[in-house]
């Protein structure tokens, strides 16, 4: 089976978990795109939802798939959110941002009652730091910003290679959000909370990929059928 139909795969079971009425969160990426497609076949034979879209790759993809959507100035709460992850490791926290989505994606994940996010199995990690971890910072002051994210690693007992991401065209990748983004290449991170709450120390840093406590559950596809694991 290709990782594409495990994504897939993944994304049809967590459609189980929607139900008429519900407002969502739409993630984004390439597992999450099966979603939104299923969730737009589904749309189109009756249920009812709305929802609202983690970046603007998949707002087109919803309005492609007829998805109806609203915003978070309209709803001040989502039911449930199904996004993808770059990592996912046993106590249900993930690295995100390999799309470049990661502040718009967390937003939305803390608006929700829930978050299911959908994967192949290759994105279980026993501990997260393979994965670069994207991290999304303001131009202005990137220098300093950059020596006060090696300070917070070393802080945490983690180092490692960091760089501003490029876009296809060479140019620096802009955010939807309209900010820049540093991949860092950890290796492995021990203690991704402490981790995530010294990043969200910098001034400079808008927002950072790890999503700590925040997934209730995850859909993993893999060669021997799917796994659910709940957080307990
Ligand atoms: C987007 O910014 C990311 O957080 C994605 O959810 C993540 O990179 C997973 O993407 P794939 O489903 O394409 O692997």
């Amino acid at each position: 089976m290709t990782a594409e139909e495990l994504k897939r795969q993944a994304a049809a079971r967590a459609l189980e978990y929607v139900s008429d009425g519900m407002r969502l969160g739409l993630g984004t990426g390439s597992t999450a795109k099966h979603f939104v497609e299923l969730l737009g076949a589904r749309i189109k034979t009756g249920l009812r939802v709305i929802g609202v879209p983690t970046s603007e790759a998949t707002r087109c993809e919803a309005e492609r798939c007829g998805v109806p959507l609203t915003t978070l100035d309209e709803i001040d709460r989502l039911d449930l959110t199904v996004d993808g992850a770059d990592e996912i490791d046993p106590a249900l926290n993930v690295i995100k941002g390999g799309g470049g989505a990661l502040l718009w994606e967390k937003i939305v994940a803390a608006a929700s009652d829930r978050m299911i996010v959908i994967a192949d199995e290759s994105k279980w990690v026993p501990v997260l730091g393979g994965f670069p971890l994207p991290i999304e910072v303001i131009p202005f002051g990137l220098p300093a910003t950059r020596r006060a994210i090696a300070q917070a690693f070393a802080e945490c007992g983690v180092a490692g290679p960091m760089q501003t991401r490029a876009a296809g065209n060479g140019h620096v990748f802009v955010t939807d959000g309209g900010h820049w983004i540093v991949d860092a290449k950890l290796g492995q991170i021990a203690d991704a909370p402490r981790l995530a709450a010294r990043l969200s120390a910098i001034p400079g840093v808008v927002e950072h990929g790890l999503f700590i406590g925040l997934v209730s559950a995850t859909v993993l596809a893999g060669a021997n059928g799917i796994r659910v694991v709940e957080r307990p």
